[in-house]
């Protein structure tokens, strides 16, 4: 039998499938492993059920020879070397799909409460401020009607503009490399715009752009400088697109109105200078973090690795994969 590491704690019934199939070992007290910890625990290991936190690099895959799969429970996988993994010939999986409706509610959501100044309207009662009712009181900015600019038009960004164009009437421009077909553009009304020209108009901008090398900081001073001050950012993609420090600054000025954030550089630390900002609403990267998402989510990274691992009844043929697995090796 087969032995596996579920690098991070996850649901009972989860760990109860992949043992029908493997010896698991596990992560019961969900510590954050060192590096060292975790190539410790991957010795011996043919897969590896991880999550967005643990990096597997081409220095690790050294390290742990009896890899040969590795499943991570995110559609995100900036924290794989997905080339190293196929010159490996281990497979790689991720999530796609089964979170988009939820991570894409959650990004309208973040949207929302930046735009109509959620978070901050609730401190000042919590603080016990509110002793009247006021004409321009806590006064945000109304997102029916206004343009929704989207960075990044994958699934997420698409559940994104149909939302903002068939619920809340707004016009959609986005930037992306690739423009999508026709069809998928008339469905939300959609317009490719460049990116300056997203900058400029979007009344509200999301990014859910994937990160990688070409997308780091692509949105710092400079971007922030072309948006309209009146305008809100939300940022669900990955911490690292936006320079937090150059955001940060930008909302301190008053250069864009509001931001929500689930993301960031250094996560789980965010930036400090965030932290005392009025405007800008915060969580803990939770775009995915529905009861039945996070359990499809769960379900899927397993079902992967049991495939992937030649066993059930998608042997060697894993649901979602990101590489051809041991037949991409060179
Ligand atoms: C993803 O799926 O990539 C999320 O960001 C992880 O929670």
């Amino acid at each position: 039998m087969d032995k596996v590491l579920v690098t991070r704690a996850v649901f009972p019934e989860v760990l109860d499938r992949l043992s029908g199939y493997f010896e698991v070992e596990f992560n019961p007290d969900d510590q954050v492993w060192t590096r060292s910890q975790l190539v410790e625990r991957l010795q011996g290991k043919a897969g590896a059920f991880i999550t967005g936190s643990e990096r597997v690099d081409a220095e690790l895959l050294a390290a742990c020879p009896d890899l040969r799969a590795v499943c991570t429970m995110a559609v995100g996988y900036n924290n794989i070397d997905v080339e190293a993994c196929t010159a490996r010939g281990v497979w790689v999986t991720n999530t796609p799909d089964v979170l988009t409706e939820t991570t894409a509610d959650f990004g309208f959501a973040l949207m929302m409460a930046a735009a109509r100044r959620l978070s901050e309207a609730e401190r000042y009662l919590r603080r016990g401020e509110w002793r009247k009712w006021h004409y321009d009181q806590l006064m945000g900015a109304d997102v029916h009607g206004a343009t929704l600019g989207i960075l990044g038009m994958g699934r997420i960004g698409q559940a994104i503009a149909r939302r903002g164009a068939l619920g809340f009437g707004m016009e959609v421009v986005y930037h992306n490399r690739t423009r999508l077909p026709l069809e998928a553009e008339g469905a939300v009304n959609a317009r490719w715009v460049d990116k300056a020209t997203l900058l400029r108009e979007s009344d509200h901008l999301v990014l859910v752009v994937p990160y990688s090398a070409t997308s780091h900081h692509m949105i710092g001073e400079a971007e922030l400088a072309l948006m309209k001050p009146t305008a809100t950012l939300t940022n669900i993609a990955r911490g690292g697109v936006v320079d937090d420090a150059a955001l940060a600054k930008a909302l301190r000025a008053g250069r864009i109105a509001a931001a929500g954030l689930d993301v960031y550089e250094g996560e789980p630390h965010p930036n400090p200078a965030l932290l005392d900002l009025p405007n800008v609403v915060l969580s803990p990267h939770i775009a995915s973090s529905s009861v039945s998402t996070r359990r499809a989510m769960a379900d899927l990274a397993a079902g992967n690795l049991i495939a992937a691992l030649g066993c059930g009844p998608r042997a060697g043929r894993p649901p979602t994969p990101v590489n051809p697995g041991p037949t991409g090796r060179p």
